[in-house]
């Protein structure tokens, strides 16, 4: 059996970043018969005295390298600042990115902590434990964060962090509605474009959303809890690979790309592959969620997207707090067929992918965006437990009010997204419609927008309009 037991360096050249001009390009180092011991990435809620002690630690001793030195990469800006210029959102580099983001900087917390230290990252799930961790409040707590607009005592609702929707989304089935999309970049200019994929644009936006403040926009990571939420994101990416096995794609474009740029215990530039990111074990974790024995890491083709299942409309109007949207899109014979063969089948099949795309994005994003099929009456007040319900979504960004960086949505790509879109695998949704006796084929489908304040209200000029609405029919 193989097992890595030391990280293995190798110099190779990379693209000139804003200042960086070669980065470090890390490859794991397989050595057969060495031991490994495998750290346990626990929920917070069950960290010892001792590890939320180390936690708060290393969280001080990183501020205090910032004190020092605004610039230092290793300090707690500095990272932070690794997160502005460089993540990547809306895409499908977004789970291996931030994957490699928490590796990397688990590594300088442990090295921080000094020799011996087996720091691991706790994780906040949001779902059990709705509560942003009372561990993280109180004043002279290095794991407060002032400008936190969510309280002690308020949770984080349930409408895209419950477990009825997490179950939901692990269920999908194909990686791009999941994991989000092919980089724009990376595509051909004709349709499909890229899209924000469930689990990002449904709990990971909301909850940054949600808590607010520096979580907000794209200096996040000053709030120590953004380790934490990203941690469950990337366990929930795990989970999501075990309940599929052959579901990761095997593009090149998503395999071979080496995303970045991050900062090594020297303070230099890296790099990662994804495909040196794929199982968690190679790089020396797991979730305490995790089976004991590893799950099967298997590449499928990548899902055939058919161009000819697809239907599309441009909405004119404008979705507003005070007046939903509703559009309709005509549907081809052969995407009507698909749809209906899913309403009627008893188990999840074929991906029936919505997408609400081209969508401007909004000065003001503090709400969310409620989306029905075939809904009656659609408003604020309709259940998120109507059978016309697919779920909701919100935008995550930079703050309008700070100077931005040098966002890159991939390699040779600086850029600040422009427009937003969102996808949802629908095929659930026409079953349930069916159940409830509420479904009739039909050559068209009805797709209400339905934008709420985050929170309840509150009085927030919410608008979005969509430049597009489509459906996909994958086989
Ligand atoms: Cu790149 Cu949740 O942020």
């Amino acid at each position: 059996m193989k097992r890595v037991n030391r990280r293995g360096f190798l110099r190779a050249v990379g693209i000139g970043f804003g200042t960086f001009t070669a980065a470090t390009y890390w490859t794991p180092n397989i050595c057969a018969g060495d031991q490994q011991t495998i750290r346990v990435r626990k929920e917070v809620n069950s960290l010892s005295p001792t590890e939320l002690n180390d936690l708060k630690s290393v969280v001080r001793i990183l501020k205090k390298r910032t004190e020092a030195n605004a610039n230092d990469t290793k300090g707690w800006r500095g990272q932070a600042t690794i997160h502005n210029d460089f993540c990547p959102h809306s895409n499908w580099f977004f789970l291996p990115w931030h994957r490699a983001y928490l590796d990397q900087f688990e590594q300088i917390c442990r090295d921080a902590l000094g020799p011996g230290s087996t720091f691991s990252l706790p994780y906040w799930d949001w779902t059990k434990n709705p509560y942003l961790p009372a561990s993280f409040w109180g004043q002279d707590n290095p794991l407060f964060d002032a400008s936190r607009d969510i309280d002690p005592n308020e949770a984080i609702p349930p409408e895209m962090t419950g477990e009825k929707v997490l179950n939901n989304i692990l269920d999908i089935q194909d990686f791009e509605t999941f994991a989000s999309g092919k980089s724009k970049a990376q595509r051909p200019t004709s349709a499909p474009k890229g899209f924000t994929g469930q689990l990002e644009g449904v709990p990971h936006n909301n909850v940054h959303g949600e808590v607010g403040g520096d979580m907000g926009a794209y200096m996040s990571p000053l709030d120590p809890i953004f380790w934490l939420h990203h941690a469950n994101i990337d366990r929930l990416w795990n989970e999501w690979v075990r309940r599929h096995q052959a579901g990761t794609t095997k593009d090149s474009d998503w395999l071979d790309f080496q995303v970045g740029t991050f900062v090594d215990l020297q303070g230099n530039p890296v790099k990662r592959k994804v495909s040196d990111l794929l199982d968690t074990r190679t790089l020396g974790y797991r979730y305490d969620t995790d089976p004991e024995s590893p799950p099967k890491m298997a590449f499928s083709a990548p899902p055939r997207v058919l161009t000819e299942f697809m239907a599309r409309s441009t909405p004119t109007a404008a979705a507003t707090i005070v007046n939903p949207l509703s559009t309709s899109v005509g549907l081809s014979p052969e995407l009507s067929n698909l749809v209906n063969e899913s309403a009627k089948s008893d188990v999840r099949g074929k991906t029936i992918r919505l997408t609400i795309g081209d969508i401007p994005i909004p000065e003001n994003t503090k709400f969310k965006v409620r989306v029905f099929l075939n809904c009656k009456q659609p408003n604020a007040r309709t259940p998120v437990g109507d059978p016309s319900y697919v779920g909701s979504f919100c935008f995550f960004t930079h703050s309008h009010d700070s100077a931005g960086g040098n966002h890159q949505e991939m390699h040779a790509e600086a850029n600040k997204p422009q427009t937003a879109a969102f996808c949802f695998d629908v095929s659930d949704v026409v079953r349930r419609l069916e159940l409830a006796g509420e479904y009739k084929a039909q050559s068209d489908i009805t797709v209400s927008l339905v934008p709420v304040p985050l929170k309840r209200g509150e009085a927030v000029i919410g608008e979005i309009k969509p430049g597009l609405i489509e459906f996909t029919g994958l086989k």
